[in-house]
């Protein structure tokens, strides 16, 4: 029990490190051991999110650049983050979303883009809640 106890800390510094970069920009590593293909990802995801939300605001087609069915397979800074039932259930439920936003009417892109951003959100409130701060920037 005393050993189970001493690990805790240590555990909690790995979820720390892989999810606690809020402010991440593109051009540079922000993991001392290199950014994982999944950090990689999502930092695609948030700006394409971010290029899609202008052309809502601006009453533009939605086009969609990220290769976003890649969050299935893109492997994660740590892997144990993508095992148990909730993460395929997760990237699923945000694939199905990006699918809708994708082949939305118009009328409804901006509907369609606010439950694909609320997708991001449930995965992250589960596993990775460091980036939720940068992710609330994108609710339109
Ligand atoms: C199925 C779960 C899941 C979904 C859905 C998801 N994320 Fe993530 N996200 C993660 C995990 C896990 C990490 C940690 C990746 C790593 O460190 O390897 C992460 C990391 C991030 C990061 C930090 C990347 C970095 O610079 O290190 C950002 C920003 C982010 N996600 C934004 C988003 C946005 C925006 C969406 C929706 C468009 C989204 N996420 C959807 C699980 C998810």
């Amino acid at each position: 029990m005393k050993k189970f106890l001493a690990l805790l800390p240590l555990c909690g510094l790995l979820l720390w490190q892989a999810c606690s970069n809020e402010n991440g920009t593109a051009s540079k590593p922000l993991n001392p051991n290199g950014d994982s293909e999944l950090a990689l990802l999502m930092r695609q995801m948030f700006e394409d999110s971010e290029r899609v939300r202008q052309q809502i605001e601006k009453g533009e087609a939605v086009s969609i650049q990220v290769d976003f069915e890649k969050i299935m397979t893109a492997k994660a800074t740590d892997p144990a983050k993508m095992q148990g039932p909730d993460y395929p259930h997760f990237a699923a439920s945000y694939v199905e979303a990006m699918k809708a936003l994708r082949d939305a009417p118009q009328a409804e892109a901006q509907e369609r883009y606010t439950a694909m951003v609320a997708t991001c959100m449930n995965c992250h409130e589960q596993s990775c809640p460091g980036p939720m701060v940068r992710i609330k920037k994108l609710v339109l």
